[in-house]
């Protein structure tokens, strides 16, 4: 059985964002908050987007203040601004620290505080106020998915699932990519192949899921190193579109094991998300993939690893793509240096533990296993 429920409307077109004040006006908003970071307004991003909105007749407030991994002091602000200016519709612009910010100050706009109480699944009662997303990295996904990610005060990442998270509308320009560093178009483009094999490999089998994380998976594999590298028009064209297709993926079957672990990465050593993803994922690959051959072979073959006559040979022969692609993209191959210490470790370990997706990842895993795969990932031993 499998549910497929995406009840967001999905735009794409090279300068599609200079239009997007027509569609909030079909969404019934006359106000809109605007959410975004300080990176995205620096580079100018926002202009024809702002200036869209006054053609059509809408007013804006700018609410520009977004911090990497955002807490819920960072979603109140925003929600008191939405409130005092007397918002009826949200826009986010950005990366997924602005998507999941204005995720969280919508719930918080028509729901009462505190915003961590709704941790967990289909615990909103209240639907969010109108919706539009505009993505400005190819990674996050977070323009389609139900989920939002909040850091608490003891810098656990905390998801909150519901299907009124789900935006109204996302915006795929991938003009606006243009200026995005390499580094970002590689980490955050890594997020997204993470998104796409965990949701193929683990053990909710979902049909349309499937369909969705392979050829995200096939299209990554194809443009993340002429993205990265040349900013090839079209390889980022693809690559945004791949990390939307990728965000649908784990929304319908979620995630597994490189996803809890490494939001306690981010949340303990600040390792940006996309980053902290691609060191875990040829380690977690490996020891995943007892668990499951024949699908990380068929990931393998997505990745344009060809056939080597069995099912864990392919397997492996994954990995060390998925080795060779970090190397291509100057992603290091441990956690040594980017602020990652031993004396973490049993704080990551307890929080990897409360993720919702150890259950799904396809291979048991106890905390012995998971301290085993940390010190890996810090020193850069070989994952296979
Ligand atoms: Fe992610």
């Amino acid at each position: 059985m499998s549910t497929v429920y995406l009840p967001v409307r999905i735009e794409f077109a090279p300068g599609r964002s200079a239009t997007v004040g027509e569609d909030l006006r079909g969404l019934g908003c006359n106000r809109v908050l605007v959410v975004t970071d300080p990176g995205v307004r620096a580079a100018g991003l926002l202009d024809g987007i702002l200036g869209s909105l006054r053609e059509a007749g809408l007013s804006a407030v700018v609410f520009g203040d977004v911090v990497p991994d955002p807490d819920e002091a960072c979603a109140s602000r925003a929600a008191g601004v939405y409130r005092n200016e007397g918002c009826d519709g949200i826009l986010a612009v950005g990366g997924g620290s602005s998507i999941d910010t204005a995720k969280a100050a919508g719930l918080l706009a028509t729901n009462p505080g505190p915003l961590l109480a709704y941790e967990g699944v289909n615990k909103v009662p209240n639907p969010l106020p109108p919706l539009a997303v505009i993505p400005t990295t190819c990674g996050t996904g977070s323009e389609v998915t139900n989920v939002t990610v909040i850091t608490d005060a003891h810098h656990y990442k905390t998801p909150i699932l519901s299907p009124y998270l789900i935006p109204k509308l996302a915006v795929l320009d991938p003009d606006l990519l243009r200026t995005l560093p390499p580094h970002l178009v590689a980490s955050t483009g890594m997020d997204a192949l993470t998104h796409a094999m965990e949701s193929y490999t683990n053990r909710v089998q979902h049909w349309y899921a499937e369909a969705c994380a392979l050829q995200a998976m096939r299209m990554i594999a194809d443009s993340i190193r002429p993205a990265t590298v040349n900013r090839h028009p079209d390889a980022i064209a693809r690559m945004l579109y791949a990390s939307t297709l990728a965000g649908i993926a784990f929304t319908l079957s979620r995630l597994g094991l490189v996803h809890a672990m490494s939001h306690p990465v981010s949340g303990f050593a600040g390792v940006p998300h996309g980053l902290a993803n691609a060191v875990l994922l040829p380690y977690v690959m490996a020891y995943n993939m007892v668990g499951n051959p024949q699908a990380y072979a068929a990931v393998a073959q997505a990745l344009g690893v060809p056939d080597q006559g069995s099912a864990i040979r392919t397997a492996e022969a994954g990995v060390r793509e998925v080795m060779r692609m970090n190397r291509d993209l100057g992603i290091p191959d441990r956690f040594d240096g980017l602020g990652v210490t031993r004396e973490m470790f049993p704080d990551m370990i307890r929080d990897t533990f409360r993720s919702g997706n150890i259950p799904i990842n396809p291979r048991e895993v106890t905390e012995q296993d998971v301290a085993r795969l940390y010190e890996a990932a810090l020193t850069g031993a070989a994952p296979v």
